[in-house]
């Protein structure tokens, strides 16, 4: 689909989402990330149709969306906006309940799921439900767009740099928070970051987009860390790619090196994070440690392994050891597409 904002000055720079196609498939969590101004948050608001698009399609649920009432579609779609947006004279249970009062939810029901939302989103309810937006912190006033867009359990969500300005503590806590609720509801989500680490973190599949939104890979973050697809991507992965490498890929069969005779010790497990494997050596004084499947001893792997490890996973042959994926463009599956923007 393509966007073209209307003033002559916009027109000059070329459409801000330039014939993009991206289905985001049912229960996942999709990550948009890429440098400011490439469209990101445009085709997010395309896909509740805050920005009407120029050309192209939505699909919602295998329903064309394109020309339905907007209003009823944003109810069906969750949506964490970039910069907050918390109506500034509502309170914050009040902005909480936004949606439940728009669907028609009793008072009831709406007060004990504004209370368990809060406290969700580490917002302690009997200290923040009744303070406007002005009496909160950048990273609270987040944390309450977080908890408005969940408030309904909407199917699918649509977050524009929802913890942006949370610090880098309370993110982490918000985002595995978030994630252990995104795989409870089953919720679909697409988010939108410039945080390559937020991405391969959050996401189940990575859209890497340069200007236009045009999609530099679109793959499992493991294989956007270990093979970039384009200069823009190894750019983006760039520094620290080693690092996250090591969080992200995991021991295989093909690593192993034979048991050890006598090898003594915990071990580690076969499938085990690759800097947890680095971390037996560290800490422990030996050259070898036995690698467990469960309580049979499969083999055993020293430095050397992990270094193995690291080269196989960012060899050019696409990795067939794990579930990941590689290529550009929508990619098949047995998953009929929850939000698909055709071009
Ligand atoms: N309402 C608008 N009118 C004209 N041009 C716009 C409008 N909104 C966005 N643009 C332009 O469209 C392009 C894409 O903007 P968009 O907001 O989608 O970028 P983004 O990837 O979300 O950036 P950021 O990371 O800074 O939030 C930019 O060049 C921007 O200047
Ligand atoms: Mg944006």
């Amino acid at each position: 689909m393509r966007k073209e904002y209307d003033s002559a000055r916009a027109a000059a720079r070329g459409a801000a989402v330039d014939d993009l196609s991206l289905d985001v498939r049912p229960g996942e969590v999709l990550v948009l990330v890429g440098p400011s101004g490439c469209g990101k948050s445009t085709t997010l608001r395309m896909a509740n149709r805050l920005v009407e698009p120029t050309s192209g399609r939505i699909l919602l649920e295998g329903e064309d969306v394109t020309h339905v009432d907007a209003v009823a579609l944003r109810r069906r779609v969750g949506y964490v906006i970039q910069h907050v947006g918390l109506f500034p004279h509502r309170t914050v249970a009040q902005n909480v309940a936004t949606v439940p009062r728009l669907v028609g939810w009793d008072r009831k029901r709406t007060a004990s799921r504004v209370d368990e939302l809060l406290a969700l989103v580490g917002l302690e309810p009997a200290r923040y439900a009744r303070r406007y937006p002005h009496e909160l912190s950048g990273g609270e006033r987040q944390r309450v767009g977080v908890a408005r867009a969940l408030a309904t359990d909407p199917p699918v969500l649509l977050m524009d740099e929802p913890f942006g300005a949370v610090d880098p503590v309370g993110r982490r806590r918000l985002q595995a928070e978030f994630a252990r609720i995104q795989r409870e509801v089953g919720t679909t989500v697409m988010l939108v970051t410039h945080d390559i680490d937020e991405a391969v973190r959050m996401a189940d599949r990575v859209a890497v987009l340069s200007r236009g939104a045009h999609i530099e890979q679109l793959a499992s973050p493991l294989d956007i860390v270990a093979r970039p697809a384009t200069d823009a991507v190894a750019d983006l992965v760039g520094r620290g790619r080693i690092a996250r490498l090591l969080a992200l890929g995991r021991l295989d069969r093909a690593d192993l090196d034979a048991p050890a005779s006598g090898g003594a010790g915990d071990g580690v497990e076969l499938g085990a994070e690759l800097g947890d494997v680095l971390a037996a050596f560290v800490t422990g004084d030996r050259a070898s440690v036995p690698v467990r499947e469960g309580s049979t001893v499969v083999g055993s792997v020293t430095p050397a392994s992990v270094l193995r490890a690291l080269r196989r996973l960012t060899d050019d042959a696409p990795d067939t050891t794990g579930a990941a994926e590689t290529g550009a463009g929508p990619t098949e599956g047995a998953d009929e597409p929850v939000g698909t923007l055709p071009s």
